[in-house]
């Protein structure tokens, strides 16, 4: 994604799995994502621990405006904060990457991997992600 000409947006938003819902299929929105963002060209990183989600989504205005507009709408999850929206020179995640947590799962290479995912990200960026896995239970 080196060949970007148009000016890129990078968005990033917390999320809730919405309580009113079925237990939430990440498998399902990482397959779907995949998919789609493949299309359209968005880059980024969901993180999940099943309960909460933060994902930060970039790439032309337009793609990432249409696909957050589709996420937003989403009942899977809710009480969605955008906690940054702002142009980017060039992208700080080079593909598409998901980050779920299993239980069981071992936490420190877990979060190995995460810092490894965020190498490029920008100090904003990181310490979102890096705050929100420190806080989990
Ligand atoms: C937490 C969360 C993150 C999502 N992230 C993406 C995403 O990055 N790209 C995407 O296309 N859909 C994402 N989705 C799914 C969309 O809300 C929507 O269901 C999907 O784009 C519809 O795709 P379809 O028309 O191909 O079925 C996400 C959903 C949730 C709950």
């Amino acid at each position: 994604m080196d060949t970007d000409i148009a000016p890129l947006r990078q968005l990033l938003y917390v999320s809730s799995s919405n309580p009113r819902g079925a237990q939430i299929d990440v498998a399902k929105v990482v397959e779907q994502s995949r998919h789609n963002n493949a299309l359209d060209g968005v880059t980024g990183l969901l993180w999940s621990d099943n309960t909460r989600f933060l994902q930060v989504l970039e790439g032309t205005a337009e793609s990432v405006g249409t696909t957050f507009a589709r996420i937003k709408q989403d009942p899977r999850h809710h009480a969605i904060v955008v906690l940054h929206d702002r142009p980017i020179e060039k992208r700080q995640f080079g593909s598409w990457t998901m980050a779920q947590r299993r239980p069981g799962d071992n936490a420190d290479a877990f979060d190995e991997q995460m810092r490894r995912a965020l190498e490029n990200a920008s100090e904003s960026v990181r310490g979102n992600f890096l705050g929100l896995i420190a806080a989990r239970g």
